[in-house]
């Protein structure tokens, strides 16, 4: 590989809109775009008035000057007013669950997966915002035989959400192909990330829990199939760097091209907290893919991103979020 510069030199925007601001990983991504000294406007439609999860992750911006809130959901509210003046918007604003999205929930994931998108790109291209980076997922590659990954693959979506993911994508890329679209977009293949603040349904999170509780771990399948995990902090780097990126970059895998089973991460749990894990074996999930592992080659010839943290160093920062009440995540 030639010699890029770093993601973390990437330059930062003067004003963006960071949609699903209230999650996990929108949350970190204000943070870290507010710290550099750019202006963010964070849309959500959690309220944290109302909702614990979103109050946890929204209080990481406390007091951070530049920071703008606004509670609304994307499907039906006046989107232009959002985006005036920004330089970029990172859309990250979704229905993120595999498992849950088969059955009545799907409708959800459509909404805001899919049209809530359709509307964000519209209202993109009308205010004529140069960039919008959006949140993709490792799942749109669906089932592999255990090889990286990479951008061009053909995608076999695995379930219903990683059929919106695609969509999404997709739907985005398609606006900016218009040679009437004066938006570039950039999607983000994000792989498995995990950190402080990493949503209570991922298995990081429940497996750090059940060794801290010592409440058992529900285990799907029997813990061979293997994550290519991505540290938060990693993830955020790359996010950033994807609003400076040559507009020809189009699809980009975020993950490291390691590959590591749910067994492994188990023992890592038990290793960071000095605890042992009552496991509790469950059938696998349907839509649950076995293997995904990210081929990072394009993520480094455009970002001049590589991941920095492993796994061990990323679970122990994770589990000392979970004990320090303040920082998120709690248990
Ligand atoms: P999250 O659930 O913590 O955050 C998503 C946020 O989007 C939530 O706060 C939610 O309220 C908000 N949202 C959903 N629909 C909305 C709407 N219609 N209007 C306004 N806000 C809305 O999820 P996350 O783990 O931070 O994931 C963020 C994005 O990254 C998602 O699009 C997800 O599909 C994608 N992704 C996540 C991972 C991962 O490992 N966490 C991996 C691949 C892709
Ligand atoms: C994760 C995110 O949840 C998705 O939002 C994202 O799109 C996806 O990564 C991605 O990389 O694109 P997933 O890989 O399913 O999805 O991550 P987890 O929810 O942490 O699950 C990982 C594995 O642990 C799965 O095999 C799951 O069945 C298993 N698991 C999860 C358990 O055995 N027990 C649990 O309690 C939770």
């Amino acid at each position: 590989m030639s010699q890029r510069p770093s993601a973390s030199a990437a330059p930062v925007p003067r004003r963006a809109v960071v949609t699903g601001v209230a999650g996990f990983i929108g949350s970190h991504l204000a943070h870290s775009l507010l710290q550099a000294g750019t202006t963010v406007i964070g849309v959500d439609r959690r309220d944290p008035a109302t909702d614990r999860a979103a109050a946890t992750n929204l209080a990481a911006l406390d007091g951070l000057p530049g920071y703008i809130h606004v509670t609304a959901d994307l499907l039906t509210c006046a989107i232009d007013p959002l985006l005036l003046d920004a330089n970029v918007i990172f859309h990250l604003a979704g229905v993120p669950g595999v498992r849950p999205s088969w059955g009545p929930h799907f409708s959800e994931y459509v909404n805001s997966n899919i049209l809530a998108t359709q509307r964000m790109m519209e209202a993109a291209t009308r205010i004529r915002v140069p960039r919008l980076v959006v949140a993709s997922s490792s799942s749109v590659y669906g089932s592999t035989d255990g090889s990286h990954s990479v951008e061009s693959d053909h995608p076999r979506p695995a379930s219903p959400y990683a059929v919106t993911k695609l969509a999404e994508e997709q739907l985005c890329l398609a606006h900016a192909a218009r040679g009437d679209c004066p938006t570039s977009v950039i999607a983000l293949r994000y792989f498995t990330v995990y950190g402080p603040r990493q949503r209570s349904d991922m298995f990081t999170h429940r497996a750090l829990e059940a060794a801290l509780t010592g409440r058992p771990l529900r285990l799907y399948g029997d813990g061979h199939q293997r994550r290519d995990f991505t540290y938060i902090d990693d993830a955020i780097a790359a996010t950033i760097a994807a609003a400076a990126a040559p507009k020809a970059a189009g699809i980009v895998n975020v993950g490291g091209g390691s590959s590591v089973s749910l067994l492994e991460v188990i023992n890592i749990a038990k290793n960071v907290v000095g605890r042992d894990i009552e496991i509790q074996l469950e059938s696998e999930r349907i839509g649950d893919v076995w293997i995904t592992r990210a081929d990072p080659r394009h993520a480094y010839e455009v970002l001049g991103w590589q991941p920095a943290v492993d796994l061990h160093n990323g679970m122990h920062a994770q589990m000392k979020a979970m004990v320090q009440p303040a920082y998120g995540n709690a248990v």
